[in-house]
């Protein structure tokens, strides 16, 4: 989605802008711009190219305040009139705007009958004319009286040609910290813009307002009183965010599978002993009834390993809905309930309004998140963290896997806490989670297979990922990794469900992915792979399991695991297979068409 970064300080506001909207392009844009001041006027740059467009075609490093933008189109087309930064009409303020105005309409005519125009098709066109309309002398007055004014989200960052040592800062339901420098400060929609300059943070929360100056930052609640904000340190660099040899930011983020696999499971074991910093009692723990999982997209994945694993272990209901659809369904849910929430980037707007919703039901809830102070960090009680580090690529892939393993830790820790599974089986199992490192290494040796299986689909127009039980949770993540990069069309069908209509789909020519990792399972899969044979579609298995009778075309031999933890290593191939047919169509892998890395509108 759109992305903000904003500067005062004393080096070159142009170079500083463009090297923290390049950290930006991974969230998806679709038009970029930047705006500083210089001689009392706004130099506005814009493009509907990349950002090394915008670059060239910069005239020369002159200020030292600016603000700049990706967009990700929502009002109005990707063009050059509708790309951000917005000036106001007698040209004095110059606003960026991550968000929706959602009553922009309205106030456009009120706008329209105080005598202002309007160039662009876009909502934010209407925050600095009513900025513009509200100022009597007082910048910050003027914003506090325009984001009365507004319903929606937003996170603006705002200057007034006319003042060069000012920049405003402001948000609602839409992400935005400061970046604390010396003689230097910055604003951003995500740490990675401004990583490079420092590792001092302060978070505005909704309706706060930030006054940033060169060498200070003051801060303002909704009734514009002062406040005192203790900046934080956040553990990132900029290391952490370079490709490090790697082509692509989807690949590198394959290969740290195995560390952040480590990583997490390392950060909540000590010794054999699962340990979880929750605010739930025992008591509460043993009266839950069921428990609902809610996230998008391929968390929503995680979330329905999470349900096997934790159903089968410590035989409690679980009930895996996407967050979009939660937040509208008047969800049933009971004083006894346990909800997690599973985001990555903690800022996914569907997943944020579901957790307001439960709040306000006043259930109980957790939530796994990768980022660190994100807003679902802040607004939850209990976190558990994944320990994915930054993920940059759009494609989820590191971060899936670490939400699986977090979900595999919980529902071993639940089902030792409620003495719902022998003792000597939870810990032989947390044994092999400890060890699964190693296994997620050896599959990634393979490489060389998944690349030439990948050069036999990348011609298609239709595949077909297939699997029984949780093999069909890792089915569907496959088929979600490969349309979102490949522009293939792909299905995650359960194979049992084949006879029942889509098997009308196989003939020759169709190449179908088989999962098998679950023991009791094999025989009805290879009665299942006969009927897509007999078809002449052709079948690529991905099993663990020894599979005597070769009823397959192509075969990927993952190694021997407990089939409560196969998901970890059989989504590995499929990751690969996606990120190799993309590469082969010569495709932007990192940053597919019409996709952002975090959602932040509905
Ligand atoms: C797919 C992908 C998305 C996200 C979804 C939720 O590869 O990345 O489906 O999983 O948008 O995002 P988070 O986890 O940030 O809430």
């Amino acid at each position: 989605m759109c992305g903000i970064v904003g500067y005062i300080g004393s080096k070159s506001a142009e170079n500083v802008l463009i090297s923290g909207l390049r950290r930006l392009e991974y969230r998806g844009y679709d038009s970029c711009g930047i705006a500083t001041i210089h001689d009392g006027k706004f130099a506005v740059s814009k493009t509907t190219k990349r950002i090394d467009d915008l670059e060239s075609n910069l005239k020369e490093d002159v200020s030292t305040i600016g603000i700049g933008h990706t967009r990700w189109a929502t009002h109005g087309a990707a063009t050059i009139a509708n790309a951000h930064p917005h000036v106001s009409n007698s040209e004095k303020f110059i606003v960026v705007h991550n968000g929706i105005i959602e009553n922009y309409v309205a106030l456009k005519e009120l706008l329209k009958e105080k005598g202002f125009q309007f160039y662009s098709d876009t909502d934010t066109e209407v925050i600095p004319n009513l900025i513009e309309m509200n100022y009597d002398g007082d910048l910050l007055k003027a914003v506090k009286k325009t984001t009365d004014m507004l319903e929606g989200s937003f996170a603006l960052g705002i200057l007034d040609k006319d003042d060069s040592s000012t920049l405003v800062a402001t948000r609602r339901n839409s992400p935005l910290i400061i970046g604390v420098g010396e003689g230097e400060n910055f604003i951003a929609s995500d740490f990675s813009a401004i990583v490079k300059y420092t590792n001092q943070i302060d978070i505005l929360e909704n309706d706060q307002f930030a006054v940033l100056k060169k060498d200070e930052v003051d801060f303002y609640d909704n009734d514009l009183k002062e406040y005192h904000l203790e900046s934080q340190r956040v553990d990132i660099s900029d290391e952490d965010i370079e490709k490090n040899g790697y082509s692509h930011y989807m690949l590198k983020e394959i290969h740290e599978n195995t560390s952040t696999i480590k990583n997490t499971l390392d950060h909540y074991i000590s010794g054999d002993q699962i340990c979880f910093d929750l605010q739930l009692s025992e008591e509460e723990l043993e009266n839950i009834q069921q428990i609902h999982i809610v996230a998008c997209g391929t968390a929503t994945h995680a979330g329905l390993n999470g349900k096997n694993i934790i159903e089968k272990l410590a035989r409690i209901p679980v009930n895996v809905v996407a967050a979009s659809e939660f937040r509208y369904q008047n969800p049933i849910l009971s004083p006894n309930d346990l909800v997690i929430f599973i985001s990555q980037s903690g800022e996914t707007a569907d997943t944020i309004a579901s957790i307001e919703l439960v709040k306000e039901r006043g259930v109980k809830f957790l939530s796994i998140v990768n980022v660190p102070n994100s807003t679902i960090d802040r607004m939850s009680e209990n976190v558990l963290f994944t320990k994915a580090g930054p993920e940059i690529a759009v494609a989820s892939t590191k971060a899936y896997v670490a939400q699986v393993c977090v979900l595999d830790l919980f529902a071993i820790f639940l089902a030792d806490k409620l003495h719902r599974a022998d003792r000597r089986f939870l810990q032989e199992l947390l044994d092999e989670l400890k060890n699964i490192h190693t296994k997620v290494e050896m599959v990634l040796e393979e490489d060389d297979q998944y690349l030439a299986y990948a050069k036999k689909i990348v011609g298609d127009k239709d595949i077909f990922y297939l699997g029984r039980g949780v093999d069909y949770y890792t089915a569907q993540e496959g088929s979600l990794k490969l349309k979102e990069i490949s522009y293939i069309h792909s299905e995650a069908m359960q194979l049992g469900e084949l006879k029942h209509g889509s098997i009308a789909l196989m003939e020759k020519g169709i190449h179908t992915i088989v999962l098998c990792t679950e023991e009791s399972l094999v025989g009805k899969v290879i009665s299942n792979i006969k009927e897509i044979k007999a078809r002449d579609a052709e079948v690529l298995l991905v099993s663990n399991l020894n599979i005597t009778e070769e009823v397959y075309d192509d075969m990927i031999h993952l190694p021997a695991v407990n089939e409560l933890l196969s998901p970890i290593v059989a989504v590995i191939p499929l990751q690969l297979i996606a990120y190799h047919v993309a590469v082969l169509k010569n495709l932007d892998v990192d940053k597919p068409r019409n996709l952002a890395k975090s959602v932040t509108v509905e």
